[in-house]
């Protein structure tokens, strides 16, 4: 069948053209073609270019087709180039016989081709193309039956999987996360071979597998890839923090959770309410903490003591091991994970307002995603307690908006410097000074004084008083 409609993109004649020039056969083949049958439109397509011949030449005829003529960014040991075209990117591959080793210093041999290539290909459904030569331009050649795949919504190797996985141990994790976009099964062989191959994801560089965690993570259901990453033994390779939250103890009678399961909920809950990665990774790891701190004793039965300071700890080093950037999404993760409780004491009793005070100082612009993080925290399966956390919640969050317009705590800057405070005692650098600034601001947060400079005033006078110390009536 012909699939002209699916090129209607300007390049793709001029890459026919192009290809016919210089004598080769080109193909568009992969994500392209995949997401054209699956109606799957990204605002910016990638597209990946096959060619029976040098993908580098023909990369380089084309840019030179191109009223700007573009750049063409050459990888030598990929055998591979790369143009961009109006954001396109454009990348460009001689059809090969061999399976490609990434991290060989050999050259890649172009001399296979196109059935040879796509076998060498991950997936049934990412080895199908469309042909741009003039004479059969937009002919889908499938010979793997990528597109029954696609209707049975299956993830297939062209290949025995243990080949193709052995090829690319990345594509194990590829796998799972299509299965997890697309909401597709993978195929039971495939499955086993994962199972089977687990461990070889150790050869794989931290920052690519962190690619297909992120869009693990940013699926509608992210659970199921998490389940499958379970199932498979990957994930006690990648993320062995969370494998450690599995299993439920008991002690006389008294159990906890599974809270590996539990954080699967919370993260599926959150994903809901937001696209925001990072949230979505604090949902992920809120409760990290709880394995290394699980304790039973009789009087309390499980506890987990200060979880969440262990747990933020342990964001730190599972962001350096996965090679993830310590920057501020670090930061923004491990405050989530620390003050993930905090909002959820609230929610058992009542709600006072130097309370409510008090988490807006702490959690300053993050308490939105916090009281987020918290409501997605809520997986009992009992009615009753239900309603009353998400009442309690919306309590919360009613008397955030209502506090905050009143006293302005979220980015809170004291009413009263330490420079005033020095001026007005005719005092040197001090422990004092640190002393009565730290008594204005709890007396604000408890509701003692309003967050005002003449309030915070008057109570600076009366704890310098009691302090002994002397007003400089210089000033
Ligand atoms: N590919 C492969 N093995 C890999 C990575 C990629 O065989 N480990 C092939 C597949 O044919 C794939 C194509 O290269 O379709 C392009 O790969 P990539 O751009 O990474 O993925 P897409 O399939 O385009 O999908 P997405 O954009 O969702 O990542």
């Amino acid at each position: 069948m012909n699939h002209k409609k699916a090129l209607n993109n300007p390049i793709f004649k001029i890459i026919s053209e192009a290809a016919e020039e210089l004598r080769v056969d080109a193909y568009v083949i992969g994500g392209f073609v995949r997401d054209y049958f699956l109606n799957r439109h990204s605002s910016v397509p990638d597209i990946d270019i096959v060619a029976i011949g040098s993908g580098i030449a023909l990369a380089k005829h084309v840019s030179s087709k191109l009223p700007h003529k573009p750049k063409v960014q050459v990888f030598k040991s990929y055998g591979t180039a790369m143009l961009r075209y109006n954001d396109i990117e454009i990348e460009f591959v001689g059809a090969r016989k061999e399976s490609y080793n990434r991290t060989s210093r050999n050259p890649i041999v172009e001399n296979g081709t196109l059935e040879d290539d796509q076998k060498r290909r991950d997936f049934t459904i990412n080895a199908m193309a469309f042909s741009l030569s003039a004479s059969d331009f937009g002919e889908l050649l499938d010979p793997f039956d990528g597109c029954v795949d696609l209707n049975q919504k299956i993830i297939k190797t062209p290949l025995d999987p243990d080949i193709t996985y052995s090829d690319d141990p990345l594509r194990m994790l590829r796998a799972i996360r299509f299965a997890t976009q697309l909401n597709f099964n993978i195929q039971k062989e495939s499955l086993s071979a994962i199972k089977s191959n687990s461990e070889r994801i150790n050869i794989i560089t931290k920052e690519r597998i962190v690619v297909e965690l992120h869009k693990i993570i940013a699926s509608n259901e992210p659970s199921k890839g998490f389940l499958l990453l379970e199932k498979t033994g990957l994930l006690h390779c990648i993320l062995p923090e969370l494998i450690a939250l599995k299993g439920i103890d008991e002690i006389e009678g008294q159990k906890h959770k599974d809270n590996f399961y539990h954080t699967l909920e919370v993260l599926d809950n959150i994903s809901k309410y937001t696209n925001n990665l990072w949230l979505r990774w604090a949902a992920l790891l809120h409760d990290i903490g709880k394995a290394p701190t699980k304790k039973f004793n009789k009087k309390n039965g499980w506890t987990f003591h200060a979880h969440e300071y262990e747990g933020a700890k342990m964001v730190y080093h599972l962001f350096k091991r996965l090679k993830m950037p310590l920057n501020d999404k670090m930061k923004y993760v491990q405050k989530l994970v620390f003050m993930s409780s905090r909002p959820i004491v609230l929610a058992q009793d009542m709600v006072t307002d130097s309370a409510v005070r008090r988490l807006i100082f702490d959690a300053g612009d993050k308490v939105d995603d916090l009281m987020t993080l918290c409501e997605a925290d809520i997986t009992t399966k009992n009615p009753t307690k239900f309603n009353k956390y998400h009442n309690n919640f919306k309590i919360v969050r009613n008397k955030i908006i209502e506090v905050e317009a009143r006293d302005h705590v979220r980015n809170f800057q004291p009413p009263i410097s330490g420079e005033e405070i020095m001026n007005t005692f005719k005092l040197n650098p001090s422990r004092e000074i640190g002393m009565i600034k730290e008594a204005i601001k709890e007396a604000i947060l408890d509701g003692q004084i309003p967050n005002e400079r003449e309030a915070a005033y008057t109570l600076m006078l009366q704890i310098g008083k009691k302090l002994g110390l002397i007003i400089d009536e210089k000033r």
